[in-house]
């Protein structure tokens, strides 16, 4: 009965969307068009020079071919649907995001990357600069309209090109176009990447800063070898969570100590304060399941003994998710790799227990949590810091009765990995994608004195 009228809404809306627009969007576009509707990286590289090689280092000009997509899709998502038929359209609709023109070619699952498909270009130039509105008022799950073909659409008014016509389309500018795949749900109806809805929400969407003023920023120069030079070239760099540069120093840390002297035996409070200064949404964003932003303090007496310090306790509700443990998770990954024995895999993996970890956990439908953002049937507390948003952690410390007397150093530490050491190393995911990169640092003192 359940299944007559989901078919039945599906028909209605299907003939809905067909109605109302001949234009496809979001799960509507697959199978409506070829690879051949759209041009190649290279032809659009012949022209805009700079911009090709720019693109090639960005993630969206790999999200289908870099290695932990290809791993987590066809080691996870591709089973889980063949497992499970619900599943099935979702590991379909991986590739609107990843690879759209697959999608709309109906070409999935892709052939695997690096085996001469064109699935392998991605998010390519033609790509974005033929999607032309959303079907959905907040876009999200790839509900971009795209009319691939020799129109481009762009950023201005009136340029010319041998090649192609341009036009300006206030889409192509607009935080939409990138909320089209930055938004996601999960087929339970919960957000699981929400960039776009976290920017809307903070400062910068009503001092009309942009995504793209921040990773696109404006540049002197030419925009194609045949250009004019500009002051205000949108540079197509793209850097997010692969870029050390663009991670450094997005947290400003500073530390300090409730008193300056103290005599050892007594309790000492240390507070540590982030300020998300740099991202105009909250950090982690986007893939927040697999990401893990990290505090650890710890101190040094005046011999250089290291003493790591546990994060207070707030007493919030699922306050245990947000700090570092080793206790078993990832469960759903042993059905959906046909392994009924799986016990899970350590939640964490961070060099120390009692870290404050800045998150928001994902939980699969039987509550455990989950790495598989599309398996997501709730979320836990978000304890991730907002743009702008400052946190402050406490660390109260009881001196042990023996401690040297002289200047004692308290050191803080903040640090991102892009995904879980114990899921990366599991699948076989190169070290690299585990690495754990530099946030902020900061550091201040006491004196463990005598009465
Ligand atoms: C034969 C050279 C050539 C090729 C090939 C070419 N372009 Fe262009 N393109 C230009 C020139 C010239 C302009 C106008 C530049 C200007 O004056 O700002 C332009 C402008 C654009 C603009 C508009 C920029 C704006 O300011 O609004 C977009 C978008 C664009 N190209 C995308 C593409 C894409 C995508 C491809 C590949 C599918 C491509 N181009 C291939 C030469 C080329
Ligand atoms: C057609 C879908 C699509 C559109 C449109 C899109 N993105 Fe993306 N974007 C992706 C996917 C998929 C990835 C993940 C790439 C990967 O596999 O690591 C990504 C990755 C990124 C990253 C890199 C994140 C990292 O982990 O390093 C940044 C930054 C980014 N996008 C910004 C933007 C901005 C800004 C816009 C709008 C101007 C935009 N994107 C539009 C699909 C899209
Ligand atoms: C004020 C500047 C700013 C604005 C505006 C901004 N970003 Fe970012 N973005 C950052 C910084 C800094 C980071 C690195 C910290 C982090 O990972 O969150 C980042 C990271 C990202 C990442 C990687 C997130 C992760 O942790 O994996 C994505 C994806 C991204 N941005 C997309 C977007 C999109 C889409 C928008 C618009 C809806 C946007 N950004 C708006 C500064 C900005
Ligand atoms: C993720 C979507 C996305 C991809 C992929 C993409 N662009 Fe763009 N491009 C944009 C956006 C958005 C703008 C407008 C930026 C703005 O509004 O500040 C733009 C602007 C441009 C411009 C005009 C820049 C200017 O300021 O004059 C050209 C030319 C262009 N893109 C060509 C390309 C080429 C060539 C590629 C592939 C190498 C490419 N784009 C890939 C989103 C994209
Ligand atoms: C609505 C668009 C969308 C859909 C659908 C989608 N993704 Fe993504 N995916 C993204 C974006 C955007 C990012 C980058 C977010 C960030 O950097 O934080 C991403 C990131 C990832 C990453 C992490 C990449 C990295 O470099 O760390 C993996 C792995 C991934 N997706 C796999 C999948 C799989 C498997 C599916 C299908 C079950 C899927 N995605 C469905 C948009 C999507």
């Amino acid at each position: 009965m359940k299944t007559a009228i989901h078919l039945l809404v599906g028909l209605l809306l299907t003939a809905a969307a067909v109605q109302a627009q001949d234009i496809p969007w979001g799960e509507h576009l697959k199978g409506t068009g070829s690879y051949d509707d759209f041009e190649k990286p290279d032809r659009c590289a012949s022209c805009h020079k700079d911009f090709a090689r720019q693109f090639e280092q960005a993630m969206m000009s790999q999200a289908y071919t870099h290695s932990w997509d290809e791993i987590e899709y066809f080691k996870l998502a591709v089973p889980h649907g063949k497992k499970d038929p619900k599943f099935d359209p979702v590991q379909e609709g991986c590739n609107g995001c990843h690879t759209p023109m697959a999608f709309i070619a109906d070409d999935v699952p892709p052939p695997k990357p690096f085996t001469g498909s064109r699935a392998d270009e991605s998010v390519s130039c033609d790509v974005c600069h033929t999607i032309t509105g959303s079907g959905e008022e907040t876009p999200y799950n790839f509900s971009f309209m795209i009319e691939p073909g020799r129109t481009k659409y762009g950023n201005r008014e009136g340029v010319e090109s041998p090649h192609h016509i341009t036009k300006k389309s206030a889409f192509t500018t607009s935080p939409d176009l990138c909320a089209s795949c930055h938004n996601e749900k999960s087929p339970f109806d919960v957000w699981v990447k929400s960039t776009h809805l976290e920017w809307e929400e903070g400062p910068y969407s009503k001092e009309g800063q942009r995504c793209q003023d921040c990773h696109m920023p404006a540049a002197k120069g030419r925009n194609s070898i045949m250009s004019k030079e500009r002051d205000d070239v949108a540079q197509h760099l793209f850097t997010g969570a692969h870029s050390p540069a663009r991670l450094a120093g997005a947290v400003e840390l500073s530390v300090h100590p409730d008193v300056r002297e103290v005599v050892p035996g007594e309790q000492i409070k240390i507070t540590v304060v982030c300020f998300n200064h740099k991202a105009g949404h909250k950090i982690p964003s986007g893939s927040v399941e697999e990401r893990q932003l990290w505090l650890t303090v710890r101190a040094y007496d005046s011999e250089g003994k290291e003493y790591h310090l546990p994060v207070d306790k707030k007493g919030f509700e699922g306050e245990e998710y947000t700090i570092s443990s080793n206790e078993l998770a990832f469960q759903d990954m042993g059905f959906m790799m046909d392994k009924p024995d799986f016990k899970g895999l350590p939640r964490d993996a961070l060099p120390y227990e009692g870290d404050r970890v800045f998150r928001m956990a994902y939980f699969d439908p039987q509550g455990r949590m989950t790495i598989a953002q599309w398996n997501t049937a709730s979320l836990g507390t978000d304890y991730r810091i907002g743009p702008r948003e400052t946190k402050i952690e406490t660390y109260t410390w009881s001196l042990p009765a023996d401690m040297p007397l002289g200047r004692v150093r308290i050191v803080a530490d903040m640090q991102y990995r892009r995904l879980i050491k114990s899921v990366g190393e599991y699948l076989g995911v190169p070290d690299e994608e585990m690495k754990a990169e530099f946030i902020n640092h900061a550091e201040s003192y006491f004196e463990a004195v005598d009465y």
